[in-house]
């Protein structure tokens, strides 16, 4: 792993760093953009968390997250890993455009086609995102950049066909469909429905879940 030589202390947030988004809920890192080394960068920042409980936690999402980067190095549908700062602070290669999120015009079919080829090669590589929305797809000169590793999970090899990661990938691929339809309309194909229809088993798990909460609250 990287440390990142520039980014040391309080030195990492020069008055010129721009605020991407500011972490308001519970462990969710300042993310700012700044630069590294020359380079553009983005910095996921979980330091307001250090010397509290929940410090473990936090460094735990930076390895992680990082460990997903890493190991995506070179592909171009993820930033470069940059390196991990005191074990709290993540940097990451800035990518510039426009993210996917509600509102954006004129997104193309071909843009979602990339998208659905890289979620295939995510997901042969044993990886899941979790958390596919718009704000975690940036589209940088008609490449859609997946971001926020956060929540991603790598399966061993022996797991990768195991109902909970098939759901997984079915959750992810249900994700891209919804934001697909949303920004160009397109409604998924009937194979494409019957793929993404939750197993038996999950519907039975949703309902035995929901009459026990009833039963509790009430
Ligand atoms: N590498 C990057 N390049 C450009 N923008 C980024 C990058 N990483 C994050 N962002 C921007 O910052 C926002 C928050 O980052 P994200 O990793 O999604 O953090 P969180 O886990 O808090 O959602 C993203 O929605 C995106 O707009
Ligand atoms: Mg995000």
């Amino acid at each position: 792993m990287n440390t990142l030589p520039s980014f040391d202390g309080e030195h990492a947030v020069v008055p010129d760093n721009q605020l991407l988004k500011r972490g308001e809920r519970l462990l969710e890192p300042d993310v700012y953009r700044t630069e590294l080394d020359g380079r553009p960068a983005v910095v996921k920042d979980y330091r307001r968390y250090r010397g509290t409980p929940l410090s473990p936690v936090a460094r735990l999402l930076v390895r992680r997250e990082a460990r997903v980067l890493k190991r995506l190095q070179g592909w171009k549908h993820a930033p470069a890993l940059l390196g991990t700062l005191g074990g709290l602070a993540l940097g990451m290669e800035f990518i510039p455009g426009d993210t996917l999120s509600a509102g954006v015009q004129g997104v193309s079919q071909e843009v979602f086609d990339q998208l659905q080829n890289a979620l295939a090669r995510l997901h042969a590589a044993g990886i899941t995102h979790n958390d596919l929305h718009g704000t975690n797809v940036v589209v940088s000169a008609g490449v859609p950049v997946l971001l926020d590793f956060t929540s991603a999970l790598r399966a061993p090899r022996w797991l990768r066909n195991w109902p909970i990661f098939r759901q997984l990938r079915r959750s992810d691929m249900k994700n891209l469909v919804k934001m697909r339809q949303r920004l160009t309309g397109q409604k998924p194909s009937a194979e494409q429905a019957a793929m993404l229809a939750e197993p038996g088993w999950v519907q039975a798990v949703r309902n035995a879940w929901k009459r026990l909460y009833r039963r509790i609250k009430g």
